[in-house]
Order: structure tokens, then sequence, then C-alpha cells
């Protein structure tokens, strides 16, 4: 079996990566990364150790590069993470949103087509789904809900969302699709929010809680999406939406003063700033399908995936302090000062 896993050089796919070649050692991983901003070739160097697994460096929207990848491998199945997945940068410029995560997506499928697949795989996200109100918790997503987008981001995963059908309908493309809810552990990137208030905590900067912090996100532990898209890639039906979540829906400053507890550090760096434009209010995923379905359960709960977390980046500060040294710099001044 190879698989080609795209964005394997980021947060999801890296770990997704490590999960793959230890779970099945037989197989052959391909990935296939741009090396944005946010993917960073430090996070494989175990994996490019292992002669079962292979990186290209290129765009997922690059087409000629693509074709002659998938002539050249002939994959199995191909595993979609590649994306450009921050809400707050798609509010700022969301043009790059639309090429990568739309047009990246039809370039993929494009070659899956011409060159045949057994199954391909789109990681997605919740928030295709819109938000929830903060006073109905009896509320939540299922993979009929409509899709209702917010953000630049999120309108860019629905419209990948929407042309994956299409490619099953029309052409017959052995899809899957699979949302998940907000994930969390190693190699996650110091803009996203328990990475960011991690960093600074242990650099006794502010902490910038958008809002009143009432935003409430349903946290999964990434080692438990990459065995549901294990699962639904050997074992869901073509044709399929799955949704990934562990029922562990928190509000955002009671992540924040969890993540301040397990570091020994005050709340007083707590400030609360201006909110993030269009906000989604409430996240919350149901997963009876993929539980009932594909047996899935998540095996990590909240309070031990975040003390391994919070232990991962105090034992890997090298891996963080690279990245928040270089360009991330303008990017965190940009974002938040004066907010
Ligand atoms: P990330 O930003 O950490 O990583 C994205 C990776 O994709 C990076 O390595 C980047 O270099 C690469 N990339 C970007 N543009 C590319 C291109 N044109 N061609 C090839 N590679 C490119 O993102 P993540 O958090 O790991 O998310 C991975 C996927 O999972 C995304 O599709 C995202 O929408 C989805 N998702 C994320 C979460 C979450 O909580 N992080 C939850 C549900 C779904
Ligand atoms: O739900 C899945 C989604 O989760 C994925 O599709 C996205 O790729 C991923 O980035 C994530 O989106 P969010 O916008 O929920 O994640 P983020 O970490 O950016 O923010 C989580 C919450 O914390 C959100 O309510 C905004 C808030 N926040 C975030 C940052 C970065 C703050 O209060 N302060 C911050 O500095």
């Amino acid at each position: 079996m190879k698989i080609l896993v795209t964005g394997g050089a980021g947060f999801i796919g890296s770990n997704f990566v490590y999960y793959m070649l230890e779970k099945h050692p037989d197989y052959d991983i391909v990935c296939i990364d741009a090396l944005t901003y946010a993917g960073n070739l430090s996070t494989l160097k175990t994996a490019l150790e292992n002669p079962k697994f292979k990186f290209v460096k290129g765009s997922i929207a690059d087409r000629e590069l693509v074709f002659e990848l998938f002539e050249n491998e002939k994959f199995d199945i191909v595993v979609n993470f590649a994306a450009e997945s921050h809400v707050d940068r798609s509010i700022e410029n969301p043009e790059i949103f639309l090429k990568t995560n739309i047009l990246g997506t039809q370039v993929l499928m494009d070659a899956c087509r011409k060159y045949g697949i057994q199954r391909y795989h789109q990681v997605s996200t919740d928030e295709v789904y819109g938000d929830l109100p903060l006073d109905r918790p009896d509320l939540f997503f299922t993979e009929e809900t409509p899709i209702h987008t917010s953000s630049p981001y999120s309108a860019s995963k629905a419209s990948a969302d929407l042309l994956v059908m299409a490619y099953h309908r029309t052409f017959g493309l052995p899809v899957t699709i699979s949302r998940c809810s907000n994930n969390y552990g190693p190699y996650h990137f110091p803009e996203k929010l328990i990475p960011l208030m991690i960093a600074n905590a242990l650099n006794d900067k502010p902490l910038p809680v958008y809002g009143k912090g009432e935003n409430v996100r349903d946290w999964l532990y990434v080692e438990d999406h990459c065995s549901a898209i294990d699962l639904i890639i050997h074992n869901g039906r073509v044709g399929e939406v799955y949704n990934i979540g562990g029922h562990n829906e928190m509000a955002n400053i009671d992540v924040v003063k969890l993540v301040l507890k397990e570091l020994g550090k005050s709340e007083e760096l707590i400030t609360y700033v201006t909110d993030r434009a269009g906000h989604d209010r409430r996240y919350a995923i149901d997963p009876t399908k993929i539980h009932s379905e594909l047996g899935w359960l998540p095996a990590t709960k909240f309070a031990d995936g975040i003390k391994k977390t919070v232990q991962w980046y105090l034992d890997n500060k090298s891996w963080w302090e690279e990245i928040i040294s270089g360009e991330y710099q303008n990017y965190y001044e940009k974002m938040y000062s004066n907010r």
C-alpha cells in the first residue's frame, strides 16, 4: 500500500505520518508539502530516517509537479491535509486560502482521476457547519447539518468539500471526507490558541484572549484524529462524510487557565483583546456516525492530553523557539500589537 500524505510537514499531517509509519510499517508513505510558514522539515526529521518514508517539496496546486509525482509513484490512497489553516490569516488575506484549499484540492483529484487510486480522503473541518449558540448545549453538528460558513478559511474548506462530492457524483471518484473539531498536541504551530498560550506563558508575555474568552471549542488530541482517519480510509464508505470529535467542549478562557495551571504561571498574564471578526461562538461535534459505523472512540482525555502537550512544549523548546524567533515575530506584531 502506498499513501500520499499532503501537508505532512504541518501539525496534523506530521502526526499522521508518524502514526501511519508505526501502525502500518509495511506501507510506503510519500509526503508532499510546500513548506509554507506553517510547514517545517525538522518536524519530519525522524520520519526521514525511515526507508518507508519519502518527502517531496512542492505545492498541491502545481499541476505539472503533482501529475509527475502520481505518474511515478502510483498511489493507492491520497490523504489531503495540505491547506492554509489559520482563520485569523484568512481574514487578513483570503486569496491564498482559495488557491491552496480549493484549487489545490482540484489538482489532486484530477491527478487521482487520471492515474487511478483506491481512495481520495479530504481532511475537512467542523468549521464548515458555521457555529452554534452558546445557550443551546443540546445542539451538535451532525453530518446532515447544513454548510454555513463564517470565515474565508471555512468558506474555502467548504468549497473544497463540495468539489470533492461533485467529483464523486460526476466522475465516480472514490472519496471520503472527515470533519474534525479542534486538535491539540505535539507540533501545533504557535499561532494557534493552545501553543500560543504555552509559549507566551513560558516567556512571561501577556496571553491575548479574544473578546471575553467565552467562545467554545471541542478539543481532540491529535493522535485520536489520526486514528479516525486511518479507520475511514480503510473501512469508511465511499461518498460519505464522517464527523470526528470527542465531546470535549471548553470555553477558551478555561483552556487558557488550565494551561497556566499546568505551567504554574499566574492568571495575571491573561489580557482580553479585541475579538476576532465574525468569531464563531461554539463548535460541538456529534460523533455518533463514526462511532457506530467504524467503532472509533477517542483514547485520550483532555486532562491527560493537555498535560502531555504542555510537557511536549517544555521538552521541545528548540522546535517552537526557532519558529517564533523568525518571520513569526512580524506576524505577531501585526496581529496583536494595539489590539
Ligand atoms: P498546518 O497549518 O499546521 O499545516 C498545513 C501544512 O500544509 C503545512 O505543512 C504547509 O506547509 C502545507 N501546505 C500549505 N499549502 C500547501 C500547498 N499549496 N501545497 C502543499 N502543502 C501545503 O495545518 P493543520 O492544523 O495541520 O491542518 C491540517 C488539515 O486539517 C487542514 O486541511 C485543516 O483544514 C484540517 N483541520 C485542522 C484542524 C485543527 O484543529 N488544526 C481541525 C480540523 C481540520
Ligand atoms: O475547529 C477546527 C478548526 O480549529 C480548524 O479547522 C482550524 O484549522 C484550526 O485553526 C482551528 O480553528 P480555530 O479558529 O478554532 O483555532 P484557533 O486556535 O485559532 O482559536 C481557537 C479559539 O481561541 C478561537 O475561539 C479563537 C481563540 N483565540 C485564538 C488565538 C490564536 C484567542 O482567544 N486568542 C488567540 O490568540
